[in-house]
């Protein structure tokens, strides 16, 4: 059915992403007009706070998290803006709750920001108070279990009240404009989709390297670590993106059902195909930083980088590598997505001592958010001593190419998609199941051969071994 709900309900509502991301991108939509006048949002958590107070609580999250050109009036936001405390864990609050939350005139968009251990909790409370009818939809945040079977359950659960149709799993990377301008690349564009596949791609190599490390976030990371935190939902997306087969539309089914397909088809990573790391003390951007082990306070078996060979399984990609790596602590900050081609046939120059590179796709996601097509091209000059031919970049640099445009964050996108409905850049349950399978795999297969991760200094591209992973296919990770 489709509304756009009048009434936002915030689980987790005093947590670290609530004053991250979700309260600083509801001000965003609303500074700039694009929330409906009636729109009321109700934060909920355990802490006893009254609306005054969590008023108080949202104006120093902004303040603090908002950088100050996007701050503006608050006042208007803040009057949009009620608090119920309530424990999630017993079904005595969920009354008061739907109290408070009142009778929408048009619907309920509920965002279920908590440890997955309450989402059980959370929807037998939410289906007692009569919270959960057919004007009623259920977003998710990660983590969705820490594996196929956990995740089932907690898939199982929200089914019990919701189904898919008003279910919204959130994946963030989707939010990302320069994830959806991959669709736009590969598919408003006439000449890189014949070329998209193995007949002329040698490699994709995928990297989404960060400089933080464990960021406070002790106990959830280190039961997680680098390939359920990073690589299961976030990569895999783009992943899938990289690789499916053109959707009909650009709308929820036909992009879900290409997407899973996708999925589907990856093939049981293979023993030596993965490497993992923890990083040590070292330096980034000329700081020191502590090891993995100091900053949690003791030894762990925790991978904080992985990288993995994967293979694509279908016509379309038979035989081309996908090189995923990913880790923090790393040297710089950057996602991008690197489209390898495979040489020309045959050089025309060969003869004339020209050596020519095959063309290369980069597609950086952040912090820059730029497109670059390597191609050959003659060095000037009158070539008595032969060719010469050199490869340049062709080069879309997003925010000059679009230098009016507000640049928004993934969050923006995500709640305003919830709230009107669209459930496109959300995740559907069949592709968290197949990522989980994948993962699944990949990590029973480092319990069978004993794999513990390999250390590497901060600062570094992790191990040397994620180095030779690529390096004895004769490839280069790009840096
Ligand atoms: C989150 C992970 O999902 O993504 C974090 O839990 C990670 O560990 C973060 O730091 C990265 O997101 P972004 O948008 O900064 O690339």
């Amino acid at each position: 059915m489709s509304f756009t709900a009048d009434r936002l309900l915030l689980f987790g509502a005093t947590g670290d992403l609530a004053q991250r991301m979700l309260l600083p991108s509801l001000f965003a939509l609303d500074a700039d007009g694009l929330l409906a006048p009636d729109l009321k949002i109700i934060g909920t958590a355990r802490s006893a706070m009254s609306d005054s107070e969590y008023r108080n609580f949202a104006r120093a999250a902004l303040e603090k998290y908002l950088p100050p050109e996007r701050r503006g009036r608050m006042a208007e936001f803040m009057n949009r803006l009620a608090y119920q405390t309530l424990d999630a864990t017993t079904l005595e609050g969920y009354d008061a709750l739907a109290t408070k939350v009142g009778h929408p005139a048009r619907g309920l968009a509920i965002f279920l920001s908590t440890a997955p251990s309450l989402f059980g909790p959370t929807i037998k409370g939410l289906q007692s108070a009569g919270l959960t009818g057919e004007t009623v939809r259920m977003c998710l945040e990660k983590p969705l279990g820490t594996d196929l079977a956990s995740s089932r359950e907690i898939n199982d659960a929200v089914a019990g009240a919701f189904p898919e149709s008003r279910i919204f799993r959130i994946d963030h990377y989707l939010g990302k404009e320069t994830v959806q301008n991959l669709l736009a690349l590969r598919f408003a564009n006439l000449m890189f989709e014949p070329l998209w596949n193995a007949a002329h791609i040698d490699h994709v190599q995928i990297t989404v390297a960060e400089t933080v490390g464990l960021e406070g976030r002790v106990a959830f990371y280190d039961d997680a670590g680098a390939i359920r935190d990073m690589v299961q939902n976030h990569m895999l997306q783009l992943l899938a993106l990289v690789a499916m087969e053109p959707p009909a539309h650009f709308d929820a089914t036909a992009v879900r059902d290409e997407k899973v397909k996708v999925l589907r088809a990856l093939r049981k990573v293979a023993s030596g195909e993965t490497v993992t790391g923890q990083y040590r003390a070292g330096a980034i951007g000329g700081s020191a930083v502590p090891g993995y082990d100091e900053e949690l306070g003791k030894p762990s078996g925790t991978e904080t980088f992985v990288a993995i060979k994967a293979h694509v399984d279908n016509w379309r990609w038979k035989g081309v590598p996908f090189y995923l790596r990913t880790g923090k602590r790393l040297p710089k900050r950057v996602t991008e997505i690197v489209i390898q081609f495979r040489p020309v046939p045959h050089s025309i120059f060969a003869g004339k001592g020209a050596t020519m590179q095959p063309n290369r796709l980069v597609i950086g996601i952040q912090p820059e958010e730029n497109i670059t097509l390597s191609l050959m091209t003659k060095v000037p000059g009158l070539d008595r001593e032969g060719i010469r031919l050199r490869s340049v970049p062709l080069n879309i640099a997003m925010p000059d190419a679009f230098s009016g445009a507000v640049r928004r964050i993934a969050y923006e996108r995500l709640l305003l998609d919830l709230v009107e409905g669209d459930q496109t850049l959300f995740v559907r349950r069949d592709e968290v199941e197949a990522q989980w399978e994948w993962v699944d795999a990949i990590r029973g297969q480092w319990a069978a051969d004993g794999l513990t991760p390999k250390t590497y200094t901060s600062g570094s591209w992790g191990p040397s071994a994620a180095i030779a992973l690529a390096e004895r296919d004769g490839v280069t990770w790009h840096e």
